[in-house]
């Protein structure tokens, strides 16, 4: 495998010096501007939020300065993504407004009703089964609450997608695959919002 299709091949699982490089690329450029789009986005005033898929933890960050009396807490499956994540909040957590924990998107080591936000930047191309991720946020959302899903890959843009024939078991997800993942995964009111040129995707979903 050559070392930049090992490169990629980060995004799915970071670990060791690539993964360590990868995670840094993240935490800046596109994907930062991407999700300061869809941070805009999203009209809400959360106590608590989680991110799933907090990759080096750029996100969390971002939204705990945009919400200053907000928790936040981040989750991760990958240990380097965890520990990368928690060095680049480390204030926060010894100000006990973060965490950051190991945990699989497809069984969330959370308790139930206990988020009123939960974001998805650029991670549900890897989960093992979209419905499964998508009742586990369900789960761990306040009635009321937003599971919010970002991606710039969208089947439409033609951005990125030879990843998928390079990155081992990505799936890129339209639109409307997402939103009737989301209706079987519970949640009854879906709304997708794309920037002007259709390069990101936000969808939003509610829990009643
Ligand atoms: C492309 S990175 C995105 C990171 C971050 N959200 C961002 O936008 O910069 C994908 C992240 O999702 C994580 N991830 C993938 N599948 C996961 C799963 N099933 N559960 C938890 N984390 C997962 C990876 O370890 C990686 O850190």
């Amino acid at each position: 495998m050559s070392l930049k299709t090992q490169f990629m091949n980060m995004s799915r699982k970071p670990r060791g010096i690539l993964g360590f490089l990868k995670l840094n690329r993240m935490n800046g450029g596109a994907h930062a501007k991407m999700a300061d789009w869809a941070m805009s986005v999203y009209q809400g005033n959360p106590r608590k939020f989680l991110d799933v898929g907090c990759g080096g933890g750029r996100n969390l960050a971002a939204f705990l300065r945009r919400y200053p009396d907000a928790q936040g807490v981040g989750v991760d499956y990958a240990p380097l993504s965890v520990r990368t994540a928690a060095a680049k909040n480390r204030a926060a957590i010894l100000a006990g407004r973060c965490q950051v924990v190991e945990g699989n998107a497809m069984s969330l080591p959370l308790p139930d009703d206990s988020f009123d936000l939960v974001t998805a930047f650029e991670t549900v191309y890897f989960w093992l089964s979209i419905v499964d991720g998508f009742r586990e946020a369900y789960r761990v959302l306040r009635p009321g609450g937003t599971f919010m899903i970002v991606n710039e890959l969208n089947g439409r843009n033609g951005v990125g997608e030879e990843y998928e024939k390079i990155i081992k078991r990505m799936t890129i997800y339209t639109s409307e695959d997402l939103e009737a993942a989301l209706k079987m995964a519970g949640f009854p009111r879906v709304r997708v919002v794309n920037n002007n040129n259709l390069l990101w995707m936000c969808v939003m979903a509610g829990k009643i």
